[in-house]
Formats: C-alpha cells, structure tokens, sequence
C-alpha cells in the first residue's frame, strides 16, 4: 500500500471563497503580506495585525469546504496504508470537510498563542480588544497561531519523517514560492517517490514533479481520489 504524503496551499481553499495569496494585484486582502504577516509588523502595528487576523478568523463562519477537501477527507478515511496531508492553510476547511490525518505547518486561524505562558487555546472570537489568557490571565499577549515570514513551521520533524518514508507525494493548490514547503517535492524525489503536482497552472517547481494535472482542484482532486480508490 503506498505511503501518501498531500501538500495543500491556497488554491484549493480558493473555489470555497477564500483568497490565495498571491492574486493578480500581489495583495492579500488588501495588504502586503509584509504588512500583516510578519513579526515586524506585529511590533510595529499590534491592532492593524490583530484586526486582520479577525476579519480572516470571522470570514470562516461565511465558507464550506470544497469538492477537493472532500475528496481528500474521504481518501483520509479510506485509505488503509499511512497518510499525511501538510497543509501551509490556516483556515479549517480540511477537518470541517471530515479529514483527520492534517498538519497546519503554518498555524491556524483558530488558535490562539500567548506569547507570556505559551499556552495555545482553540479560538474563534476576536483578539481585538485584547482579551486575558485563559491560562496565565495576562492581557495584551495573546496573538494569532500563525507561522509569519520568518519564523519557523510547525512540525517539521514530523513532516520529514514522513516525506522520506514516503511513495508518493501530491501537492495541491500552491504556487511553489514559499520554502520550505516548496522544497517538500525534492526530498519526495530524493528518496524516489512519485511526484504529481494538481493546481490551476503549472506553479514554479511544477519541473520537479513527475506528472502535472492543470485545472481547479474541485474538479482535478475528486477525479484523482476515485482513481487511488478504484484501483
Ligand atoms: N484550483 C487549483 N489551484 C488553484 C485554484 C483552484 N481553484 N485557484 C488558484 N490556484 C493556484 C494558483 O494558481 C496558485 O498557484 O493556487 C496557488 C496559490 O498560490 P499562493 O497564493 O501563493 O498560495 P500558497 O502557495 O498556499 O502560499 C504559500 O505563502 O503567504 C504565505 O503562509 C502563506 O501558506 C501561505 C504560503
């Protein structure tokens, strides 16, 4: 039974509404990535960050998960052999589709993290006006569980582990433009797995992959986990 490892970014979030980050104008939601998605700018501009994380943590209550995250919830439930999906999204879209095999590497929009106990607490209010920690009671330290530009992904051991025990490794929805996700297909292929990239257009490493399917991942990601379960 092959050993699967998923790779999901933006686009496969994008037909269920939420916008990637790389959009023809280079802004997300309006912004510079730098402005809101980085610790800088958190230093420099608490609220503004704050305000954005809300609004991105309120727009999930307006979404569905997709064809492609239902899809892969289904492959998650019956695929008897290991199964890791890594996804570099924050919204929760692949465990409200039903999958159980999912590791943030960039953080949740759920979660909050204080930066006084480093507790971390399942979230969905605001984080504007600063509420306490509900474990250390402190007010002010409580910021977004999201992985910014500059700071470390979560679960990387666990992640490489699986990527090097890996047969094979499909990456859905990413542009290829942020490492060190972006550098998962080369170590797929040094330990000779197969490849396969599913995304609107072929992204940056799109050589790297042994077979590429272009199109939307509600139509592409379906038609694939029938194939893997047919066969
Ligand atoms: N189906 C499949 N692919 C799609 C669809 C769709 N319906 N719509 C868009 N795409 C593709 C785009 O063509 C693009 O290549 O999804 C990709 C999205 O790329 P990005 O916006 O760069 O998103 P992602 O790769 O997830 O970004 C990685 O960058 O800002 C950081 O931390 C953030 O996790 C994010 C990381």
């Amino acid at each position: 039974m092959e050993r699967i490892v998923i790779l999901t970014g933006a686009g496969i979030s994008a037909e269920s509404g939420l916008a990637t980050f790389r959009g023809p104008d280079g802004l997300w939601e309006g912004h510079r990535v730098e402005d809101v998605a980085t610790p800088q700018a958190f230093a420099r501009d608490p609220e503004l960050v704050q305000r954005f994380y809300d609004a991105r943590r309120a727009r999930l209550a307006e979404v569905e998960p997709n064809a492609a995250h239902r899809a892969l919830a289904r492959l998650d439930a019956e695929w008897p052999g290991a199964l890791l999906i890594v996804t570099q999204n924050v919204d929760d879209l692949h465990e409200r589709a039903g999958a159980r095999r999912v590791l943030h590497m960039h953080g949740e929009l759920n979660s909050a993290w204080c930066r006084a106990c480093d507790a971390r607490h399942p979230w969905e209010a605001e984080l504007l006006p600063e509420p306490p920690c509900p474990s250390c009671g402190e007010a002010g330290t409580l910021r977004p569980d999201i992985v910014w530009f500059g700071e470390m992904p979560y679960a990387m051991d666990r992640i490489d582990d699986a990527l090097r025990a890996c047969d094979l490794f499909v990456s859905i929805g990413t542009s290829g433009a942020v490492y060190p996700a972006a550098g998962f297909v080369q170590t797929a292929r040094y330990v000779g797995a197969r490849t396969l990239e599913m995304n609107l257009e072929p992204s940056l490493g799109s050589v790297w992959f042994d077979e590429v399917r272009t199109g939307p991942a509600s139509a592409l990601v379906p038609a694939w986990v029938e194939e893997m379960l047919r066969r």
